[in-house]
């Protein structure tokens, strides 16, 4: 009865306020098949149609401004329209925008990252992080000649066909042949022990380990103290070489999360905010491994190419968006998000909740789970109907969120607008608390 009512109020909130995306929904939805070109970006009754962004916020076709904390799924990190970007995109197009040659703005960007990020001798770029793991795999298999990789579950590395398999959480995976999957591993993360023996009994087959150094998309589920540093031993005694996705990761420290907890990889990904907004996956690693493409090195480089890898107006806009996400902006937006999961603890206590936020940086993931998250398979049990009532009930509230309960901030917000949005997170918990009294008691303190 209290679940029907709170559901219906708040799905019918929703439904008046955005009549205009059910509109463009219901267009859009006879050529796109459920009217969402990315599985992510659907939820129902309908989702919100999006007219333009402006700084912290976007604009809905009604006219609503809502606070923008999924920041394009962490591509965004200075907002939208940053001047800066807008400038480098507009000067740059002007100037044509793809000649398939090295430039200046490869040169730029490939040596800011290579500058920042420890693990980075040499880079190439592409034009996604699916693009940037699918040829990081391939670099540790060529360089290694082994076929097999161990990754760690709800660790999200894309959606090529050896990694999106592998993705235990809500990925269907039909059409996925299963010799592409054959050589794929897989360990819980946190696992010490598992771990070890996974690699010790593969060694001789096993060419890399790919993970993230915290679980990005997984829940952001960060590593136990040591983990990292066991990772990166257990891998070099075994001679199989390390992998760092840092598409997700790399925004909480100039250098990424390598730098933050000081485990160097072999090889890394970075993607999302090194292309300023626009699209773009880099791969790279180690000079005598990434070497195999070297025209210089070898007689017979391995074939890496694309139409638009090094887009040189995707360079610019990359370089001008790293350029100021200097350690001073680092700094600031993790400070915001530091605030920002001290008020929401507080938030829980004061609404007698036993739930959890893991938080790194900007980046922040709340859970309704009543233990702390430590490993994947805990984020499984976050109660969906929760997640999907505040979801909603934010956006009628003025806050576009990911559905998840996933939180990311930007550079140009401040600390008003963080405790704002705590304010609404903690109205919501107080409309959702009758429902969790009646249904979800296991998670009441
Ligand atoms: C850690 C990680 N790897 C890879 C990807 C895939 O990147 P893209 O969506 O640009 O293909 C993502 C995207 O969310 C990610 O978070």
């Amino acid at each position: 009865m209290i679940e029907e009512q709170i559901e219906k109020k708040i799905a019918d909130a929703y439904m008046e306020k955005f009549p205009v995306s059910r509109e463009h929904h219901e267009k859009l939805i006879n050529y796109i098949p459920g009217g969402a070109t990315r599985s992510l970006s659907y939820f129902k009754p309908w989702p919100i149609h999006i007219d333009y962004g402006q700084g912290a916020y976007v604009y809905t076709h009604e006219g609503h401004k809502l606070f923008d904390v999924t920041n394009a799924y962490g591509a965004i990190v200075h907002g939208h329209g940053d001047p800066d970007v807008v400038k480098a995109v507009q000067e740059g197009i002007a100037r044509g925008s793809q000649y398939s040659t090295p430039t200046t703005g490869q040169y730029k960007l490939a040596k800011l990252l290579c500058e920042r990020i420890p693990g980075f001798d040499r880079v190439r770029f592409v034009n996604s992080g699916t693009e940037a793991t699918l040829f990081a795999l391939r670099t540790a298999r060529a360089y290694t000649k082994k076929d097999k990789i161990l990754k760690m579950t709800g660790g999200f590395h894309g959606t090529h066909d050896c990694v999106a398999a592998s993705t235990k959480k809500n990925v269907i995976t039909a059409g996925i042949p299963n010799g592409m999957t054959e050589d794929m591993l897989e360990v819980k993360f946190n696992d010490f022990n598992g771990f070890e023996k996974v690699v010790k009994e593969n060694a001789s087959e096993l060419a890399a380990v790919i993970m993230e150094p915290f679980l990005g998309a997984g829940g952001v589920v960060l590593p136990e103290p040591g983990y990292l540093e066991h990772v990166r031993k257990v891998t070099s005694d075994n001679n199989v070489l390390l992998i760092f996705d840092e598409i997700f990761s790399y925004r909480v420290h100039i250098g990424g999360c390598q730098a933050f907890y000081s485990v160097v990889p072999d090889l890394t990904t970075v993607g999302k905010v090194v292309g300023g907004g626009l699209p773009i996956g880099v791969f790279g690693g180690k000079e005598k491994i990434m070497n195999i493409y070297c025209h210089e090195s070898t007689d017979k480089p391995l074939y890496h190419s694309g139409t638009f890898n090094g887009y040189e107006t995707v360079m610019q806009a990359g370089y001008a968006a790293l350029f100021k996400y200097d350690e001073a902006a680092v700094a600031y937006v993790n400070k915001l998000g530091d605030q920002f999961q001290k008020s929401l603890l507080e938030s829980f206590k004061a609404n007698g909740l036993n739930i959890q936020s893991n938080q790194i940086g900007s980046l922040l993931n709340l859970h309704f789970v009543n233990e702390p998250i430590t490993t994947a398979e805990q984020v499984l049990k976050s109660e969906e109907q929760l997640h999907t009532l505040m979801h909603l009930s934010l956006l009628n509230k003025g806050i576009f969120t990911i559905p998840r309960g996933l939180f990311i901030l930007s550079t140009v917000m401040t600390q008003q607008e963080i405790e704002h949005l705590v304010d609404k997170i903690d109205e919501t918990l107080k409309e959702l608390l009758p429902l969790i009294e009646e249904k979800y008691n296991h998670l009441l303190l």
